[in-house]
């Protein structure tokens, strides 16, 4: 207030003192100090934008060229497992001669640890190839349940020896768009993920909705529940919880942040509700195919 008032005095120089020049000229000083201020920040925020933008740039290249490298390792790890896996398949038929009990149980064992670095390798590739961009999505308009129904046919089998039921119930729904493939990577990863962590006994519900523009699925567990701090972790990479499989089934913590990626890669959505004690429900929603 006071500077405004000299400064208003300052149109009739014969009313203004050296004591007011004095008090203006200090107000001006640190006036200009303090726009020289904004200025040094101003430029320090420039600078450390561009170093921002530049570091983001590198990292986004070193994250391509991570994905690139690993996908070529798992590429390469590939084609030499499904070789081991389908040969000690094959010996295992003893359809080229008999083998001791002995050479059953070691070929049963190259053949089992075989399939667990081959699942393991083909989620790292598909982290690879989803994270670079390229999951190219071969998709088609149907009816969703029709897949549902395969895959919960498929998974019966290995839910079986642990006397696990699965029910489905599904309404009649509009056609979404989708790859099968990869949606089926989907059902069987939550199917897969609903057995493995449930006891012996338990049941799994699957069930298929139409809701506004959206066909909702959801697979429900009696399993042992999920605590609330470890939600949000869950569909992050190569994330085990302390839920562990009942039946020393194997366990890389890739499944779920693969799911997510495909489904959202399909314009859906997924989401939890699970509570210690009261099992596991996951839903994810795929939007109606425009003919659908
Ligand atoms: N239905 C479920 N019930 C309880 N815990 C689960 C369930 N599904 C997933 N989880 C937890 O989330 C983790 C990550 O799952 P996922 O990414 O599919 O990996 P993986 O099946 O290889 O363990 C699991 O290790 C488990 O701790
Ligand atoms: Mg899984």
């Amino acid at each position: 207030m006071e500077t405004i008032r000299l400064l208003e005095k300052l149109s009739d120089p014969d009313q203004i003192s050296r004591q007011d020049l004095d008090h203006l000229k200090k107000v001006l000083v640190s006036f200009l100090a303090s726009e020289r201020d904004k200025g040094t920040r101003f430029d320090l925020l420039k600078k450390l934008i561009r170093n921002y933008s530049r570091k983001e740039i590198e990292l986004f290249e070193l994250n391509q060229l991570k994905n690139k490298f690993i996908g070529m390792a798992a590429h390469d790890l590939r084609n030499p497992l499904i070789s081991i896996k389908g040969f000690s398949d094959l010996l295992l038929t003893e359809d080229y001669g008999s083998m001791t009990d002995t050479q059953k149980e070691f070929i049963s064992m190259i053949q089992s640890s075989s399939g667990t670095m081959l699942n393991l390798v083909n989620d790292i590739l598909d982290i690879a190839v989803i994270e670079s961009g390229k999951l190219l999505l071969k998709a088609e308009s149907g009816p969703f349940g029709q897949l549902i129904k395969e895959k919960v046919k498929m998974n019966r089998i290995i839910a079986e020896k642990k006397c696990i039921t699965i029910h489905q119930d599904l309404q009649k729904c509009p056609d979404v768009f989708f790859d099968s493939d990869r949606m089926g990577q989907v059902m069987d990863n939550l199917l897969s993920n609903a057995i493995k962590f449930s006891g012996q006994g338990t049941k799994i519900n699957v069930e298929m909705t139409p809701f506004k523009n959206l066909v909702k699925v959801s697979v429900c567990d009696e399993g042992p529940g999920i605590p609330a701090e470890e939600l949000d972790q869950l569909f992050g990479e190569f994330t085990k919880l302390s839920i562990t499989p009942t039946a020393g089934e194997k366990s890389t913590g890739l499944g779920l942040s693969i799911t997510k990626k495909i489904v959202v890669a399909h314009n859906g959505k997924i989401w939890v509700e699970s509570e210690p004690g009261n099992g596991t429900i996951f839903f994810f929603s795929l939007p109606v195919s425009k003919s659908g």
